[in-house]
């Protein structure tokens, strides 16, 4: 049998899989910040790479939430997006991601001069040119901020409203605790009435009952990070009835002191449960880790066994947004890339599917 812990990473790499939890504000690297600054002569705060790496140390969500936000002032034009998306992208083929769903905070961006259009049109021609270039298939979800108030994100709805066949689904993200899902039902409602899909954001500082508030008042159709449900049996239970999928993000949890350590990370406590959980990078510029990052330190610290990262990459499929069909094409991939894994590393001992 392969050793579990560092004897995963050749199996982690070769399992093809999707990303579903990924801010792309939160991949922009410091070195790239640096560019674009220069490029649209923005003055940062800290003067080097090694200064900006420095103040990523993090207590908690909003910590982060700050410095985020002030990164995300160097972006500016069409070509900053698409930079910054087509930077996360070549990394993503690297990993092996094959599909990917995408956040973006549009108001973040307006609140800097950035017209809603600049945006989505940057991160679009980035999405399609990854789509012929690498085959990686994707989606874009649109974020509203819960720290602003709703009329707000009424407002943002209707700039996405033109651009409904690039834009999937509807999300929630930034500062939880007293932001609940409640607050934001009526652009919710709004949004599904308009075709788009919704997620949300839960749990992850916020209580368990923020969870079943998303599911129950936005309709959604996951939960991202949704940590605290495991305080809850029923709404555990719920989750797996419902087959409502967490989004989770191990490193991000590790960063922001969401959990104290990985060995305590509850993922068999979900799964056995039978929630089906992803793994996802969240912000890996801000972390310091991708998406294969995530699954190896997770791996490490639970000694996870091939069987269980195999029902991770499939849940990532499954809890996509795909069709059926494309869903049971990359379940199909990740079975006959297993099989070739077998067949390169027979000492390995891992099953062929
Ligand atoms: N939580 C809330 N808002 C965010 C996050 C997160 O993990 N990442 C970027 N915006
Ligand atoms: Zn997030």
């Amino acid at each position: 049998m392969l050793e579990n812990g560092h004897g995963m990473s050749g199996f982690i790499g070769a399992l093809p899989k999707a990303e579903l939890h990924l801010h792309i504000e939160g991949t922009l690297e410091p070195e790239l910040m640096f560019k674009l600054a220069e490029r649209n002569c923005v003055k940062l705060n800290q003067r080097s790479v090694g200064e900006i790496k420095k103040a990523y140390n993090f207590h908690n969500l909003q910590d982060f939430l700050d410095i985020y936000y002030e990164g995300t002032g160097v972006l500016a034009t069409e070509r900053d997006f698409y930079e910054l998306c087509m930077a996360y992208l070549d990394r993503a083929k690297l990993q092996n991601i094959v599909h990917v769903e995408i956040f973006f905070d549009p108001q973040t961006h307006m609140r800097n001069g950035v017209p809603f259009d600049i945006v989505v049109k940057g991160l679009h021609r980035a999405l399609s040119e990854a789509r012929e270039r690498y085959g990686i298939s994707s989606s874009i979800i649109m974020c509203f901020l819960r720290h602003l108030d709703e009329g707000q994100a009424l407002e943002v709805l209707e700039e996405a409203a033109r651009f409904k066949r690039w834009i999937r689904a509807v999300g929630l993200d930034s500062s939880e605790v007293g932001n609940p899902p409640s607050k934001f039902r009526k652009v919710f409602d709004a949004a599904r009435s308009e075709g788009f899909l919704a997620v949300a954001h839960a749990g992850e500082e916020g209580p368990a009952s923020y969870v079943r508030q998303a599911i129950k008042l936005l309709g959604v159709s996951r939960i991202d990070h949704g940590n605290n449900a495991v305080k809850d049996p029923a709404l555990m239970a719920e989750l797996a009835r419902r087959r409502v999928p967490l989004t989770m993000c191990p490193i991000s949890n590790l960063k922001l002191r969401v959990v104290k350590n990985l060995k305590d990370y509850p993922l068999r406590r979900l799964m056995s449960s039978g929630v089906v959980v992803t793994l996802n990078s969240d912000d890996p510029a801000y972390f310091g880790g991708y998406l294969n990052d995530n699954y190896i330190a997770l791996s490490d610290a639970l000694r996870l066994i091939p069987d269980e990262l195999y029902t991770l990459a499939r849940n990532s499929f499954e809890a996509s947004f795909l069709s059926d069909r494309d869903k049971a094409g990359l379940v199909r991939r990740l079975d006959s890339a297993i099989s070739d894994y077998a067949l390169s590393n027979p000492t390995d001992g891992i099953v062929r599917r």
